[in-house]
């Protein structure tokens, strides 16, 4: 089985995420042994979930979760709040640490609230030397030299950073950062790569897709 999570960060509205849907499900064939995970904005994730409920292996994600489970927090959106909608959340982009200041404590409590409400959190980390919380099954590895730039890490030096990690063999290892169709197949050819985390190329439901088809 391989992930492929789409993070549109915060670049596509409501008329583009339907068009987007529309396109890539006309393209696309058969996802078997693949999971794909849609993550909107979280305004997007209602209306996606209703085009997709017929679809098998795609799922939706969240960018993000709050730290809290509920109370009076103006503007969170938590994990209770999002229940039913969202099978998976990314906790941890490296966006997210550096504009948001979110601290090794905030990820491992978010993750907790994800996992207590039976969501797969798809836990980001920079390099080898960041926090990997308890119960994590889902890494995603994203240098941040490689994120938007279109310098995607070579996939012998991720297989040194997954090495350094002494993973439990019930982690799942993906690599995120300047992912394109022309070198998603160098990642997923290694049986250590278990699928790809994708920004920009993931706006372009082509693209993504081209992507997917790789493996
Ligand atoms: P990118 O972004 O594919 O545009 O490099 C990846 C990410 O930030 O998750």
């Amino acid at each position: 089985m391989h992930y492929f999570i789409a993070n549109w960060k915060a670049n596509i509205d409501l008329k583009k995420a339907d068009s987007w849907l529309d396109s890539f499900l006309s393209y696309a064939s058969d996802f078997r042994d693949k999971c794909v995970v849609i993550c909107p904005p979280f305004p997007l994730l209602i209306q996606l979930k209703e085009k997709i409920k017929m679809q098998k292996n795609i799922y939706l994600g969240s960018q993000d979760i709050s730290r809290y489970e509920s109370g009076n927090y103006t503007g969170e959106v938590t994990v209770s709040a999002l229940q039913g909608l969202i099978n998976f959340t990314l906790i941890g982009h490296s966006e997210r640490r550096l504009n948001f200041q979110e601290s090794p404590g905030d990820l491992s409590q978010k993750s907790l609230l994800a996992i207590k409400y039976g969501i797969q959190p798809i836990f980001c980390i920079r390099n080898e030397n960041d926090q990997i919380p308890e119960k994590i099954k889902l890494l995603a590895y994203e240098p941040v030299e490689a994120i938007g730039t279109g310098s995607n890490q070579p996939p012998d030096q991720v297989l040194e950073i997954k090495k350094k990690l002494n993973l439990k063999p019930d982690v799942d290892f993906l690599y995120g950062g300047s992912v394109t169709e022309a070198n998603a197949s160098t990642y997923l050819k290694l049986s250590e790569i278990r699928g790809l985390l994708v920004g920009n190329e993931s706006l372009n439901p082509h693209n993504f897709l081209g992507i997917v088809n790789s493996v």
